[in-house]
């Protein structure tokens, strides 16, 4: 069965990265894999070509694609815009209209980097964290929402937390099977000390539990779950957390493995189709100087293979790539280290197919 894959490279570093990623995905076309690419503007590209950062053409493609590979949106040059025409808009936008409210971002040393951690190698050293992350709902899309102005004539800010019981039961579900899968430990993050919504989402992920009885569920604030990840990470399997706190806790545990341009991400919907992406940004710094790490990219296409076409096999094969690259020493700048070789974008893209064949 023939796939579709909609390949959105956004702006800066995303042009180069998912060139890289393309790449690899040509090599397995080349190797029977039926698959068929199709290329469109999103962010400020989209906002470029047509007006808007999810331009309707777009939208079609990725509505009819099976699964999704993107690169990065943003850029300085679009900061102005009203909120509506930002590059950011553009990824909220696809994440809600194509359903994809399970985030998963894997936080996983490659012992070839153990030395880029900011905390000590023991306490790092084999971490392997699942952080699901809610993606569609909670804080960011919740109603109302805006700056209204007082009658005092001051302005306010507002926005709205609420989940309701279907979105906590299906992201819990999501991160039960993870789990079972994995070394069937699930902390689940919350405020419930505060936030009447995280009284309902405790409330609700204990009685999914009940169907998952050899998973052993946890539950912790997020401001000490904050603590305990710079503290002693090793603690966690897997994570599930509402949209706004995964944000910053996905992040916060990214740089324990001290390598964010290394960290794919899925983005999926209740049938497994799937948005695939680096959990880095679009890096305008760099752009354009053939120096970005496109190994984060080229995860993503084996988190796709495995979670949306069925080849955990052709997976294993890109990861396995992925780690003889780094056994061999290549770094692009963002891993460099002493005794390593510094490589480009290109060249480490290359690496990467040359292992593969
Ligand atoms: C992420 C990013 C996005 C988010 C931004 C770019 C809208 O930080 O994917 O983590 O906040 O979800
Ligand atoms: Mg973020």
């Amino acid at each position: 069965m023939s796939h579709k894959i909609a390949i959105l490279p956004g702006d800066g570093i995303g042009i180069e990265i998912v060139a890289e990623a393309v790449k690899v995905l040509e090599y397995l076309v080349a190797n029977g894999i039926d698959l068929e690419m199709v290329e469109a503007p999103i962010g400020g590209a989209g906002y470029d070509a047509a007006g808007k950062p999810l331009p309707d053409e777009t939208l079609e493609l990725v509505k009819a694609s099976d699964a999704i590979l993107l690169g990065a949106v943003g850029g300085p040059q679009y900061e102005s815009l009203p909120r509506e025409l930002r590059p950011e808009r553009g990824l909220l936008g696809l994440r809600s209209e194509l359903g994809l409210f399970a985030n998963l971002r894997p936080a996983i040393l490659y012992p070839q980097l153990a030395d880029a951690s900011s905390l000590k190698a023991e306490v790092v050293s084999g971490l392997d964290i699942m952080i699901v992350r809610e993606l569609t709902g909670g804080i960011y899309f919740g109603e109302p929402r805006g700056i209204r102005e007082l009658e005092n004539g001051e302005r306010e800010g507002f926005n709205t937390l609420v989940y309701s019981e279907h979105e906590v039961d299906r992201i819990c579900r999501v991160a039960f099977d993870i789990a079972m899968k994995r070394n069937k430990r699930l902390c689940s993050v919350d405020k419930a000390n505060v936030l009447e919504v995280s009284e309902l989402w405790r409330e609700m992920a204990e009685k999914v539990a009940q169907d998952y009885p050899e998973v052993e569920l946890s539950h912790m604030y997020v401001d000490n779950a904050a603590m305990q990840l710079v503290k002693w990470p090793k603690q966690f399997d897997v994570m599930v957390t509402k949209n706004m706190f995964g944000d910053i806790l996905s992040d916060a545990a990214a740089m324990l493995t001290g390598s964010i341009g290394m960290l794919p991400s899925a983005s999926l919907d209740a049938n497994s189709k799937g948005m695939y992406e680096p959990i880095h940004g679009s890096a305008p710094d760099i752009a354009g100087k053939g120096v970005a790490n496109p190994l984060a990219t080229i995860l993503s296409l084996a988190m796709m293979l495995r979670y949306s076409l069925d080849r955990a096999d052709l997976a294993e094969e890109i990861d396995a790539a992925v780690g003889k690259v780094l056994d061999k020493g290549l770094r692009t700048p963002d891993i460099m280290a002493a005794g390593c070789k510094e490589v480009g974008t290109v060249e480490m893209g290359e690496a990467v197919l040359a292992e593969l064949q």
